[in-house]
């Protein structure tokens, strides 16, 4: 369980997280919604160290994730998915998924390895290949992929639709739902796409100008037609 306590955080004099109080289970899908600007973002680079929160805090099994030093994360459990592809383009496919081994202290193992190309194919068909010829959909797996490297305990994903076509996205998400069942993941998943997460996630909370406006089950929060069109856009 990853519990989030009064988390507040500011660049300059822009308050981008305001007092946000919430909890994301174990073996459990969090959704994170909101508009443009909601702060989305801003809480998983708080809840990862990458933002120095003003008050409040990240706790995993009883441990303060927002003052471990970034070289950390890894070792203790964190793997954060950031916005945008960062695959190393210089690098072949399983270079990358190597890389994503290294936090953790020991060697990456061949089990690891033979894990990531089990839930994603193609990754094993192009593992010799150069990172620079993915398509967006298979840097995506490949960023997740490499995250899972590490084996995390809780995995947070910062809009990985973006930019894919509607049957990638679907292929994407239903293997999370089997990661999350198997491994018992805790996940943050934050979308602009609110139908498709609500689809996936137990959980969801919703974000308005840094604040938390709500938090309930997914199938509540798809359910509340107000609350959609106020924020969720759909
Ligand atoms: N590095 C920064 N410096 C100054 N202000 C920032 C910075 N990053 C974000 N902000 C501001 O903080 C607020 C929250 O931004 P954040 O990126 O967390 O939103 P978001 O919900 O992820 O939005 P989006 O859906 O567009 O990705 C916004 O007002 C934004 O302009
Ligand atoms: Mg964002």
């Amino acid at each position: 369980m990853l519990t989030v306590t009064d988390l507040t955080a500011s660049y300059g004099p822009v308050t981008a997280l305001d007092g946000v109080s919430f909890e994301a289970p174990r073996g459990e899908i969090t959704a994170v919604l909101g508009a443009n600007g909601a702060g989305k973002t801003t809480l998983l680079r708080t809840i990862s160290g990458l933002v120095r929160p003003t008050r409040g805090t990240a706790a995993l099994a009883g441990r303060d994730l927002t003052r471990v030093p970034t070289e950390q994360m890894a070792r203790i459990g964190l793997a954060h998915v950031p916005e945008g592809r960062g695959v190393i383009t210089q690098l072949t496919v399983e270079e990358n998924l190597r890389l994503g081994g290294l936090g953790r202290g020991s060697r990456v193992k061949i089990d690891d390895l033979a894990r990531a190309y089990s839930l994603f194919p193609i990754l094993a068909e192009r593992r010799r290949q150069s990172a620079h010829v993915l398509s967006g959909g298979e840097r995506q797996m490949l960023v997740i992929a490499r995250a899972l490297m590490a084996r995390p305990t809780v995995l947070l994903l910062d809009e990985p639709s973006l930019g894919l076509a509607p049957r990638i996205v679907v292929q994407i998400f239903d293997l999370l739902q089997t990661l999350v069942a198997a491994d018992g993941l805790t996940v943050l998943l934050v979308e602009q796409n609110a139908r498709s997460a609500l689809s996936i996630a137990d959980r969801g909370v919703v974000l308005n100008l840094g604040r938390l406006v709500v938090q309930d089950k997914a199938s509540a929060l798809a359910e509340d037609v107000q609350l959609r069109h106020a924020y969720l856009g759909f």
